[in-house]
C-alpha cells in the first residue's frame, strides 16, 4: 500500500497493485513465526517429524485456508466482524473470536519484537564477535529476568508499529520489502551454510531432515497446526482483512501459492540455521522461546565479519517482525475506524496502549512470574497456545464452513475465478477440500487442543 492507498484504504478503497497485496501478504506471513518459532517448534516436537507433518499441513491446510480467508474478505469488503458475519449473522462471533486473538497474538508477539530490536544493539556494540566471551545463554537469560528491560524494549517495539500504521507510510515498507525480503532470504541461507558446516552440526541436520514417525502424537499435531496458521497468518483476520481491499481482478489462487512458498522456503531456511548449530554448540533442541536467540549469537561468533552480519541480520528480522505486526494491529484499527469513525491516529494508539497492557503479563512470565504456571504453561505459553493451537484453529475451521456450506456456491466460485474470467484448474479439489476434508481434520485437531481427545 503506498501513501495513497493507505488513505483511501480508510473510505475502504482498494491495493493498487497486485504486486502490492502480494508484498503486504508476504510481509504480514513472513515474520519472527518463521525464524523464531519455527525452529524452536521443532526443536521442541521430536525434529523431522514435526517437519514433516507440518510440510503437508500448509500444502494441504494451510494454502486452502488463505485462498478461504481471502474469499471471505474481498466477497465480504468490510473489517473482519462484518466478513465474517455478511452471509450469516452467528458468524461475527467467530470475527470477533480472530480479532480478539489478534489483540493476545501482538501483545506477546510485541515482547519478542522486543527481543529483536535487544539483539541488535547487543551486534552493534559488538558483543557477537569471535573475541567475546561469557555464555549467550546467561545473555538470554540475565535480559529474561530484568522486566524493565523487556518493557522498555517491548514499547520501542509498540512504538515503531504503531507510527507506522498511524502515519500509514506502510508503502515505503512495503518498497523496501521488494528489497528486503530477498536480502533476509539469502542472509539466511549464508547463515545456514555457515551452521551446516560446523563441527558436528550433520547430526542436527538429520535430526531436522529425517522424521521419526513414532514421533508423532496428538500435541505434535497440534503444535504443527498451529504453527501452519501461525506462519501463514490465518485464523485471526489478517488474511481477511487485507483482502477486503483488494480488487475484483487480481487472483486470489495464484497469490495465495506464491505467499505460501515464500514463507515456508523462509521457515525451512532458518531451520538450517538453527538446529545444525544447536546441535554443533551441545544446546538442548527443546529449549523452547529462548532457542533462537541463544544460538544465532553462537553461530554469528564463528563467522568471519560476525558483527557485520549480525547487525544487518538483526536489522532485518526486525522488519520482518514489524511488517507481520502492522498486520495484527490493522485489524483492529480497520475495526474500530469503522465502527466509531474515531481517526486512524488515535486508535492506532489506543489499541497499542492496551496491547502494551496485556504484554505485561507475558513480560513478568519471563522473569519474576515464571514460576505462575497453569497446567505447567508460563504467560507466554498461555497466550501462545489460546491463539496459535486453538483460536486460529477454530477460526479457520468456521471460515471453512462459511465458504464450504453457507455462501453460494456460484458465489464462492465467481470470487475465486474473478467471475470466470480465470481458469482456477484445481478449483473443485479446494472446494472439496474445504467443504469436507479440512473441516474435519480441524474439529479433531480442536479437539485434540481442548483436551477433550486425547491422541
Ligand atoms: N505470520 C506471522 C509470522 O510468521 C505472524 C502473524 C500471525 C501475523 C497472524 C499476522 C497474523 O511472524
Amino acid at each position: 500500500m503506498d501513501k495513497s492507498t493507505l488513505k483511501k484504504v480508510d473510505k475502504r478503497d482498494h491495493f493498487n497493485s497486485r504486486i502490492g497485496f502480494i508484498l503486504a501478504a508476504a510481509g504480514s506471513a513472513v515474520g519472527l513465526g518463521n525464524i523464531w518459532k519455527f525452529p524452536y517448534q521443532v526443536g521442541q516436537n521430536g525434529g523431522g517429524a514435526f517437519v514433516f507433518v507440518y510440510i503437508i499441513f500448509i500444502i494441504f491446510i494451510g494454502l486452502s485456508v488463505a485462498i478461504t480467508e481471502m474469499v471471505i474478505g474481498r466477497s465480504g469488503k468490510s473489517n473482519v466482524i462484518g466478513c465474517y458475519g455478511k452471509y450469516n449473522s452467528k458468524f461475527k462471533i467467530v470475527g470477533w473470536f480472530g480479532m480478539i486473538a489478534s489483540l493476545l497474538l501482538y501483545a506477546y508477539y510485541a515482547v519478542v519484537g522486543g527481543w529483536t530490536i535487544f539483539y541488535l544493539v547487543k551486534a552493534v556494540t559488538g558483543q557477537f564477535g569471535a573475541a567475546s566471551v561469557g555464555s549467550f545463554e546467561t545473555m538470554f537469560d540475565s535480559f529474561c529476568q530484568s522486566p524493565i528491560q523487556l518493557i522498555i524494549y517491548q514499547i520501542i517495539f509498540l512504538v515503531i508499529t504503531a507510527f507506522i500504521i498511524s502515519k500509514g507510510i506502510s508503502g515505503g515498507i512495503e518498497k523496501y520489502c521488494k528489497v528486503l525480503m530477498p536480502g533476509l532470504f539469502i542472509m539466511l541461507i549464508i547463515m545456514a551454510i555457515r551452521s551446516i558446516t560446523l563441527p558436528g552440526a550433520l547430526k542436527g541436520v538429520e535430526w531436522y531432515l529425517k522424521p521419526d514417525f513414532s514421533k508423532i502424537k496428538g500435541s505434535v499435531l497440534v503444535s504443527a497446526m498451529g504453527q501452519a496458521f501461525f506462519t501463514l497468518s490465518l485464523g485471526v483476520g489478517t488474511m481477511v482483512t487485507y483482502s477486503s481491499y483488494l480488487k475484483s481482478d487480481e487472483n486470489i489462487g495464484t497469490t495465495s501459492i506464491s505467499v505460501t512458498i515464500f514463507d515456508t522456503l523462509v521457515a525451512l531456511v532458518a531451520g538450517f540455521v538453527i538446529l545444525p548449530a544447536v546441535f554443533a554448540f551441545n544446546l538442548e533442541p527443546s529449549e523452547g522461546p529462548g532457542l533462537v536467540f541463544e544460538t544465532l549469537p553462537h553461530v554469528f561468533s564463528q563467522m568471519p565479519f560476525g558483527t557485520l552480519f549480525a547487525i544487518i541480520f538483526f536489522a532485518l528480522l526486525i522488519i520482518a517482525a514489524v511488517t507481520s505486526s502492522i498486520s495484527m494491529l490493522e485489524i483492529s484499527t480497520t475495526f474500530v475506524v469503522e465502527k466509531t469513525k474515531m481517526n486512524r491516529k488515535k486508535a492506532t494508539w489506543l489499541l497499542t496502549l492496551l496491547i502494551f497492557l496485556l504484554g505485561i503479563p507475558v513480560v513478568m512470565g519471563f522473569g519474576p512470574w515464571r514460576h505462575v504456571q497453569l497446567a505447567g504453561k508460563t504467560f507466554f505459553n498461555i497466550y501462545d497456545y489460546f491463539v496459535s493451537n486453538i483460536t486460529m484453529p477454530l477460526v479457520g475451521l468456521f471460515g471453512t464452513i462459511l465458504v464450504g456450506h453457507i455462501m453460494k456456491k456460484d458465489i464462492v466460485m465467481n470470487e475465486l475465478t474473478n467471475n470466470g474470467t480465470i481458469n482456477v484448474k484445481l478449483k473443485m479439489v479446494w472446494y472439496t477440500l474445504v467443504r469436507w476434508v479440512i473441516p474435519i481434520i480441524l474439529f479433531l485437531i480442536s479437539l485434540q487442543s481442548l483436551g477433550i481427545l486425547k491422541i
